[in-house]
């Protein structure tokens, strides 16, 4: 109290300031020091596994409740309870996954997409080809109940909203593989349409190599097994592709990340792939969604992917179909691109240099 009163009050006032703020860090970093732990702690996740209950932080977190109504249909709205959520509930308890949980597909809040009454402004799905486009476009319908749209007007059976100009209404998330803003689609030329206004993009990005091979495939690939065959890895028509379509991979990316200059979401595919509720969830708040836990479940679980493919023959290697050349190619392309990016997109440079091969 002595000591108190000789205080200056703004000394008073700073150090509880300070204390409140210590105590704030603390709190943030216990939970994620938690969540680290037994993210990378075998023992102690099949211990948890016995429990019904778990106290991280300041936060006790109930196993019990990982499937209760009022907990999955909770807006989302820190990624720490993202984190625990998934850790917790789906890998480590697993009382939420597909296999265990196949009926809480039935409560998804979109069971189909349907075209949407309201205008919202174009969002560009931006890509180059064999970057999981499709794959994407199927869990953002799934995530905004909306069917997407497309700038090539393709048929109308794999995707319904690829068939209409997006002008007409109904679509707003478009997809393109081009590195402008025009659209050649019939359905637009008949209204007059020429150009899309995107208001904001969702640009993914993937490993070229992966990127190239997989475009290669879809061209060349035999209907059946949606693959080329060896014979034509062998013909010269491969390394010619690539040395071709490697520049196009670089202007697809150079465009999407200096040249659109409006707010703009690089989704990286591997980070899809392997952290899909993140990614799940980042793209919900870019696009303004309330998603809730269910939807994210539904989006990565309850769907019937058509568009991954898997099971590549063990051939179809990329440290076996790329050459010292050909690596020396798109090696360079990848270094040229992240000197141009350097500047507007930092956080890409380390992304684009991962994808490099020796
Ligand atoms: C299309 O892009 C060009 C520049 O690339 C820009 O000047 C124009 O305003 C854009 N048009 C629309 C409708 O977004
Ligand atoms: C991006 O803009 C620059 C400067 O206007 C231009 O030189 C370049 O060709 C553009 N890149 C692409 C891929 O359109
Ligand atoms: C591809 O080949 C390399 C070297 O031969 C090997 O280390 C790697 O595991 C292979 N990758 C796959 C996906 O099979």
């Amino acid at each position: 109290m002595h000591i108190l009163g000789n205080m200056p009050r703004g000394t008073i006032v700073r150090s509880f300031l300070f204390i409140l703020i210590c105590l704030l860090v603390a709190s943030i970093a216990t939970q994620w020091y938690g969540i680290y732990i037994i993210q990378s702690n075998k023992i102690l996740q099949r211990h948890l596994r016995g429990l019904n209950k778990v106290e991280i932080g300041s936060s006790s977190w109930d196993f019990t409740q990982c499937t209760d109504s009022n907990i999955i249909n909770t807006v989302i709205d820190r990624t720490e309870d993202l984190r625990i959520f998934e850790h917790l509930c789906e890998r480590i308890y697993k009382p939420l996954n597909k296999e265990t949980q196949p009926e809480l597909c039935k409560s998804c809040r979109y069971k189909q997409p349907v075209f949407m009454k309201t205008k919202k402004p174009f969002v560009a799905l931006a890509s180059f080809t064999g970057a999981g486009n499709s794959w994407t476009r199927e869990l953002l319908e799934a995530l905004t109940g909306i069917y997407t749209g497309s700038i090539y007007g393709d048929p109308a059976g794999d995707f319904e909203g690829s068939s209409r100009c997006p002008h007409r209404g109904g679509v707003y998330i478009i997809k393109t593989h081009s590195t402008h803003n025009l659209t050649k689609m019939k359905d637009c030329q008949l209204i007059g349409a020429h150009t899309i206004d995107y208001e904001r993009a969702i640009h993914i990005i993937r490993n070229p190599y992966e990127a190239i091979l997989s475009t290669f495939n879809l061209i060349k690939g035999k209907s059946k097994t949606g693959f080329a065959d060896i014979e034509t890895f062998m013909s010269p028509r491969w390394p010619f592709y690539v040395r071709r379509i490697v520049n196009y991979w670089a202007r697809m990316t150079e465009y999407w990340t200096q040249n659109f200059t409006r707010p703009t979401y690089v989704l990286v595919y591997e980070r899809l792939k392997t952290d899909t509720y993140q990614e799940l969830y980042k793209i919900s708040r870019f696009l303004d969604l309330d998603s809730t836990y269910l939807d994210l479940f539904c989006a990565k679980n309850c769907l019937k992917p058509k568009y991954h493919r898997v099971d590549k023959p063990d051939w179809m290697n990329i440290s076996i179909l790329y050459d010292q050349q050909l690596k020396q190619a798109v090696n360079t392309r990848i270094f040229q691109l992240a000197n141009k990016v350097k500047q507007k997109s930092r956080d890409l440079v380390p992304e684009l240099k991962n994808y490099i091969q020796v």
